[in-house]
């Protein structure tokens, strides 16, 4: 370094949840293997789960320039009822707090760039440090995003909030870039709000305005994937790096190459049961439908007797994540179902998804369409049925079905005869189809990690620009 330079130091911040904390570890991650000096900060609750159920603090301990360093959510362990008090207490709490730890050189040398989960971008002004550049990382996909970021427009033109009497089926015009592509059912779940001044529509659109004005945009995507979107967005920001997708971004920088089978480190927050592997080796290739949805979904009694009959009226073998209290008001699978349960399928508290996913028994993912979960299905080449509940699902969920063609979208409908068809689709009527597309997507996501491939190149535009920062 020369004299005077400073060091170039990347304090990453995720938001509180699973699916955040899992892609910014991997970006941390990779920043790392750059040798870059990266502090991963992280909700103090957050990161206690994480050293019980995973082994990162040895992980990482091999990386001199790497640090965890921890913040309270000032929540004091209280549990909440609404989403809104946790970001009442990060906004009141964390983000002055924070502040204050960088005046005060809690993190070593002065960080000289924040990648800020895009989730904080409505709770903090991402020009509150002057001197800190602030970049936003997008958990989501390039299309939800996009769609989140027409809200306001069509909120002028009277195409939203939807209304209770809407035909959820009506095209939504006038959104760049994904022209005739989204109905009414297709948009973020805020927009089924009624009133267009709902803190839950308004936070929702505050994040996204927020992200336009960080110095630069992150997603975990792909160009191969989300192109035309990727360059729409680009002609209303500067600056975006797309440089998904990341577990198998991190895989091939790790080990010089993806091999599907390849064992992942978890970043989860609950314990993973691995007996479940063992379980799929004893059933034939693509015979098993894997269901999982996600760290935040929970369903009702009823939701999940439907999901149940439906499977096993499908004749197909099932492994099942149901998270503790991910079933609303029971306590794992109700008792008069336990045993058809044991001859069809096999229920975990957390599996170790990408592990799974790339097992080959496994012939397609019943998910609620999280991003990482989509993604996760893409690189293995498995198809999807998709039940989106929240949030940026509903968007995913629509082009895994309409644009790219991998997966089948149940969004809206659960019952037992629809998850019975969908499943015998995906797995049997529709099979050669679907796989075909999916296995063809999955090959353009590892081209795009490997050297020379649009994600890679991006990854290193970015960390280029990152050490340019101190220059
Ligand atoms: C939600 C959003 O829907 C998502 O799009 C956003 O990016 C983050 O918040 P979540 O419900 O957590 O996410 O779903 P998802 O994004 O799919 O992430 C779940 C993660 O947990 C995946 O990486 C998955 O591999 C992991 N997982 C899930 C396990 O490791 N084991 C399991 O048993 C279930």
């Amino acid at each position: 370094m020369e004299n005077g330079e400073m060091e170039p130091h990347v304090l990453i911040f995720p938001f509180p949840a699973q699916g955040h904390v899992n892609s910014m570890l991997k970006l941390a991650e990779l920043l790392t293997l750059s040798g870059l000096r990266i502090t991963f900060l992280n909700i103090l609750r957050i990161h206690q789960k994480l050293t019980l159920h995973t082994d990162i603090q040895s992980r990482f301990s091999r990386f001199p320039n790497f640090q965890f360093q921890t913040i309270t959510d000032g929540l004091d362990n209280r549990l909440i009822d609404k989403f809104s008090d946790l970001i009442d207490s990060l906004k009141s709490i964390t983000m002055p707090l924070l502040k204050q730890m960088l005046l005060s050189g809690e993190f070593g040398p002065t960080p000289t760039c924040i990648i800020l989960d895009g989730l904080f971008n409505f709770i903090v002004d991402v020009d509150a440090h002057p001197n800190i550049p602030v970049f936003s990382f997008r958990t989501i996909s390039a299309c939800s995003f996009s769609a989140y970021s027409f809200v306001p427009k069509l909120i002028e033109d009277g195409q939203l909030p939807i209304k209770g009497e809407e035909d959820m089926d009506r095209i939504i015009s006038g959104m760049g870039g994904m022209e005739n592509v989204l109905r009414c059912r297709d948009l973020p779940s805020f927009c089924r709000l009624e009133d267009p001044f709902d803190p839950g529509l308004q936070h929702g659109v505050t994040q996204t305005i927020q992200s336009f004005k960080s110095r630069a945009l992150i997603f975990n995507t792909f160009n191969d994937l989300e192109g035309p979107i990727l360059s729409s967005l680009r002609s209303r920001c500067s600056n975006i790096y797309a440089i998904g997708p990341l577990h198998a971004h991190l895989k091939t920088r790790l080990s010089g190459e993806i091999s599907p089978a390849s064992s992942v480190s978890s970043n989860g927050l609950w314990e993973v049961d691995r007996s479940c592997l063992a379980w799929l080796d004893d059933h034939p290739p693509k015979s098993v439908i894997y269901v999982s949805f996600g760290s935040v979904v929970v369903i009702g009694d009823d939701q999940f007797r439907e999901f149940w009959h439906g499977l096993v009226n499908s004749g197909k073998r099932f492994l099942w994540v149901m998270r503790p209290n991910s079933l609303a008001g029971k306590d794992g699978v109700p008792a008069d179902l336990k045993e058809k349960t044991n001859e069809r399928g096999y229920i975990v508290d957390w599996a170790p998804q990408e592990e799974v996913l790339a097992h080959k028994a496994i012939g397609a993912f019943l998910t609620h369409s999280g991003w990482n979960s989509t993604l996760e299905s893409i690189v293995a080449g498995v198809p999807m049925i998709c039940w989106p509940q929240f949030a940026d699902q509903q968007t995913n969920s629509r082009y895994v079905s309409d644009v790219w063609k991998i997966g089948l979208d149940m969004k809206d409908v659960c019952n037992r005869e629809t998850v019975t068809k969908m499943v015998n689709d995906v797995m049997e009527n529709r099979k050669n189809e679907l796989m075909g597309s999916v296995i063809e997507m999955a090959e353009s996501a590892i081209t795009s990690v490997e050297e020379g491939g649009s994600s890679y190149c991006d990854l290193e535009r970015m960390i280029n620009d990152i050490r340019l920062l101190c220059k």
